[in-house]
């Protein structure tokens, strides 16, 4: 049976979960089902989602990080709806919107990066830095780090930092793994090879939060200047605010040679990815006449899309969300240190701005990615049904529990996050009931199938 749309927006719950369980994806549905994080959402706006009875969520999940505006900005609709009569897709023209959100970008790397070309997601704009490296460079491989994530498209996943990607044993013998933090491993298999790129994120966000040491990217900007690397700085997730500064770069004191971007960046409504990039690479490859068309996707740089990073760029500087991301994010750090005296479980919180870690050392000790998963799956079903905050952990390390709230985020929201935390962590004391629960609810489903959960 064919469903519209007015039919869809009524079905009752149990037929949405009988469609998406037959026709969408019935190992996502189980893991939901599984993990008590089984809810449907009707409505969202700004910090908070409802359900169909009206009860109130905060989303502390923030999209992934693609919510830097919250949910469904006013200004960001705004702008989409007063444009609505523009042409979306008009093929062979030049589109007003391209040029100017280009410049925008690139002003806000004070034109040190000025080129830019627009793509549809994260992992479609580390395809294109990749595929321009090797344009570049017409030869080499790629460097890229354990625990790193950069998206699930074949390029993408070959950079993949953990062991996922062998299920997907395709081009990566043309990717070399090694250990973030460590500058002097770095050197030693760049001196080896011949080497197109380094790919990074300058802090590894679904690796647990981990922070560079200091000084790390000033000695691999300078290697790879010396070196001719193309230094690709992965700032999907850091990037735009989130991290307290507009790029995370500025605080490493470094340029890339090429930068990604993309989740906040279409406002959390309208995908857009983007790279951006320095002349002189720029000049080499599509910037050559016979280049001129190689770099094209039918939706990459849509009106629509564009118009929405326009704006979202506006309200990140008008409302300045870098240095609010900056003051609540130390103050949600300061809070959470309270809260580890209380909590043996806590081993570490750490984060820049609001893209905060919390590791939970009690269950990194358990065995398995999806025993952790279940865990703290625990921890986050209580957050969702008995807090109504929704959560989520880091998904190369399942023992982290990521605090990504929007920008927009204010100090009362956070502090009913660390008091409902504090509950949760009250109920579930001495891990015990944490891994009997998890163990009793997991059963054989996670010896049976582990891969159900890995959702990200
Ligand atoms: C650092 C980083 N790069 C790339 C991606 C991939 O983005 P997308 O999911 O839009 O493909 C992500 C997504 O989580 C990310 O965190």
């Amino acid at each position: 049976m064919f469903i519209n749309l007015s039919e869809a927006d009524n079905l009752t719950e149990n037929k949405v979960d009988e469609l998406y369980k037959n026709h969408f994806n019935n190992a996502l549905y189980n893991s939901f089902k599984l993990t008590g994080l089984d809810i449907h959402f009707e409505r969202a706006q700004g910090m908070y989602l409802w359900d169909k009875e009206g009860n109130k969520y905060m989303d502390f999940t923030g999209g992934f990080g693609a919510l830097n505006l919250g949910h469904n900005h006013p200004r960001v609709i705004a702008a989409l709806t007063n444009h609505f009569n523009k042409p979306n897709l008009a093929g062979e023209s030049i589109n007003i919107y391209n040029g100017v959100l280009a410049n925008n970008i690139s002003s806000l790397t004070n034109y040190e990066l000025p080129f830019c070309h627009f793509t549809n997601s994260g992992t479609e704009t580390v395809e294109e830095a990749l595929k321009l490296a090797q344009m570049y460079k017409g030869k080499g491989i790629v460097i890229y780090c354990s625990g790193g994530y950069h998206g699930k498209t074949l390029g993408s996943i070959s950079a993949l930092g953990n062991k996922v990607k062998e299920n997907y044993n395709y081009f990566y013998e043309s990717f070399i793994e090694v250990p973030f933090e460590d500058y002097n491993e770095f050197e030693k298999v760049a001196k080896k090879h011949k080497v197109a790129a380094f790919l990074v994120e300058p802090i590894q966000g679904e690796a647990g939060i981990i922070i560079p040491p200091e000084g790390y990217f000033k000695k691999i900007r300078e290697f790879c200047s010396k070196n001719e690397i193309i230094l690709i700085l992965d700032e999907i997730q850091t990037g735009l605010g989130r991290c307290g500064t507009m790029f995370f770069y500025e605080e490493l004191g470094i340029i890339p040679d090429i930068l990604c971007l993309s989740k906040p960046l279409g406002g959390g409504i309208i995908p857009i990815g983007c790279i951006a990039v320095k002349k002189e690479l720029w000049d080499d490859t599509y910037g050559k006449l016979p280049n001129a068309g190689l770099l094209s996707t039918t939706y990459g740089g849509n009106t629509f899309a564009c118009i929405c990073a326009i704006e979202t760029l506006s309200v990140i500087k008008d409302e300045k969300l870098p240095e609010r991301a900056k003051g609540l994010g130390d103050y949600t750090i300061s809070s959470l240190q309270k809260l580890r005296s209380n909590h043996k479980i806590i081993t570490d919180i750490r984060g820049r701005g609001l893209l905060i870690g919390v590791e939970l050392g009690g269950i990194k000790k358990y065995p398995g990615s999806a025993v952790k998963q279940f865990m703290i799956s625990v921890i986050l079903a209580k957050l969702l049904k008995e807090h109504r905050i929704m959560c989520s952990f880091a998904s190369n390390s399942p023992e982290v529990l990521k605090i990504e709230p929007p920008l927009i985020v204010n100090k009362e929201e956070i502090d009913y996050f660390i008091e409902s935390f504090d509950n949760v962590l009250n109920d579930e004391k001495g891990e015990l009931s944490l891994a009997m629960d998890s163990i009793i609810k997991a059963g054989k489903e996670i010896i049976e199938n582990p891969k159900i959960f890995l959702t990200l």
